[in-house]
């Protein structure tokens, strides 16, 4: 069965990203391609994102005022792998979008203070398409992500522009949510029947995420283990009471990674691409990595970080460790940006440990690519993670990781315990509980692990014929898609 599916998202890979929402956003019409499903992504119209529907790009709708503010449907392109590119919609509101800095702040990281308009705006324009408003366009269903998409499916449900279609909310992270004050109410165009405690109300205030997960069919998360993780205040931050009480409809399906973008044996972006049959090739990339990062060669593991320096993240706790990482015979290279409390203290780290610890501030994919194939092991011992991509990506390259047991980290590494290495079937390091301590012991065990070579060669072979392409996942929404839509 083919379906056209709308999915509704603020990010998206190659045209802008903030973190794994997008790899996911832009990798999804290729694998559900490979099922037969039709999938439009539909995105706000930043300038990265107009810039690249040329000068007189297609218009397919207009609206005079979408929430005070004029905007245009535009139509584009979007693809990373595939040759053609999938089909593309752009909400151009310039009055909301058109600006220079982030897709949700500032240079400086402050948050816009409309954003509260800008996504409502953008989810009332994607309800008026999965509603039929545009000409030309219809869809079977629609896929929103995380809470800049919540509210489409809550315009959809209490303020429909045609038939209600089936839909699906993933949630790529509950730790945010788009909470703001219930002054604003009259603001977003709703019947009065939305703010209430079934729909878009929260604590009196306005929450967009909560209104997309009040108003979905059926709501997804990037992980089995985050799905059930949810369900418990710490994890749910607020709405674990909702996806309780939605708990039958609630599941997890783990991300994949773009094989033919994440593969070392044909990754533009390294010194020497190498398979798990060639893996003494890794030690070109190692040395290029070491004198990237002035580095000097060590006999112990060069552990890597590619990350966004924040709590979610843990990085405070491996900052604390660091010490600890360089006293057993481990080097760092890390690559990120966030709190500046953290970036100043991996600097501080850095300067620590000349030769040892190197850093770089900022953001660089290519770099990232460079990382994973010269590093030994990958830290990720983050205090909560819904499915993380960047330990898959450590899997993909030989690059062993070492991560907390929570969300995705725990459904797709296999700890390296005694059953595990005689089954031959290890691919990293897990340790629970995100503290000085437990981060410490896990980093000795891989250092001691690191110092049987033959061991070591059978947990990287491992995780790298671990396949977690988009097969396997492509085929769970597609049959979730199909679900929702079979007519009875
Ligand atoms: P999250 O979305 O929570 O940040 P994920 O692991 O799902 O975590 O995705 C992070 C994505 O962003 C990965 O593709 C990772 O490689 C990339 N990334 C994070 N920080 C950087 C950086 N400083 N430079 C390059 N890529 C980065
Ligand atoms: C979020 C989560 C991360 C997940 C990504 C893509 O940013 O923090 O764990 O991999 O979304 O689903």
């Amino acid at each position: 069965m083919s379906l056209n599916v709308l999915s509704v998202a603020s990010e998206a890979v190659p045209l802008v990203k903030t973190g794994g929402l997008a790899d996911v956003v832009g990798a999804l019409p290729e694998a559900l391609a490979a099922h037969g499903m039709a999938m439009t992504t539909m995105l706000p119209g930043y300038l990265a994102v107009t810039a690249t529907l040329g000068k007189k790009p297609k218009v397919l709708h207009k609206w005079e005022s979408l929430l005070g503010e004029p905007a245009r449907l535009l139509a584009g392109k979007i693809g990373i792998s595939s040759g053609e590119g999938h089909a593309l919609l752009v909400l151009d509101a310039p009055g909301l979008f058109a600006r220079e800095g982030g897709p949700y702040g500032d240079a400086t990281g402050r948050d816009w203070a409309d954003n509260w308009k800008r996504f409502a705006a953008f989810g009332r324009a994607a309800a008026d398409v999965a509603g039929g408003a545009v000409k030309g366009l219809s869809f079977d269903l629609v896929h929103a992500h995380d809470w800049q998409a919540g509210m489409a499916l809550a315009y959809q449900r209490f303020a429909p522009a045609g038939p209600v279609l089936p839909s699906v909310i993933t949630i790529h992270n509950m730790a945010f949510q788009g909470h703001y004050g219930a002054d604003l109410f009259p603001a977003l165009g709703l019947p009065p029947q939305a703010m209430a405690i079934d729909g878009i109300e929260y604590h009196g205030g306005i929450s967009f995420l909560k209104a997309g997960l009040a108003s979905a069919s059926r709501i997804t998360t990037v992980s089995p283990s985050y799905a059930r993780e949810i369900r418990e205040p710490g994890f749910g931050m607020g709405l674990e009471g909702l996806i309780r009480a939605r708990e039958s409809e609630v599941s997890g399906i783990v991300n994949g990674i773009d094989a033919a973008v994440w593969n070392p044996a044909s990754d533009p972006a390294l010194k020497a691409p190498f398979t798990a049959k060639a893996l003494g090739k890794r030690a070109a990339n190692a040395r290029a990595l070491e004198a990237e990062f002035g580095l000097e060669k060590g006999d112990g593991p060069l552990f890597i970080v590619i990350s966004r320096l924040t709590w979610q993240k843990g990085m405070d706790v491996l900052l604390e460790a660091a010490d600890h990482l360089v006293g057993i015979g481990g080097r760092l290279a890390l690559l990120g940006s966030g709190d500046a409390a953290l970036e100043s203290g991996f600097h501080a780290a850095a300067a620590r440990h000349p030769g040892r610890i190197g850093v770089r501030i900022g953001y660089d994919e290519a770099l990232s690519h460079r990382m994973l194939a010269g590093g030994d092991a990958i830290l990720v011992p983050s205090r909560f993670e819904p499915c993380g991509l960047t330990q898959l990506y450590g899997l993909a390259y030989g690059c062993v990781p070492v991560v907390s047991r929570t969300g995705g980290l725990a459904d797709t590494v296999i700890d390296a315990n005694l059953a595990a290495r005689l089954a031959g079937v290890a691919t990293g390091v897990q340790f629970d509980g995100v503290r000085y301590q437990t981060l410490a012991d896990a980093l000795t065990r891989t250092v001691q692990l690191f110092r049987e070579p033959a061991a070591w060669r059978r947990l990287q072979r491992a995780g790298m014929s671990a396949d977690f392409s988009w097969g396997n996942s492509g085929k769970a929404y597609a049959d979730l898609y199909k679900s929702l839509t079979v007519k009875p």
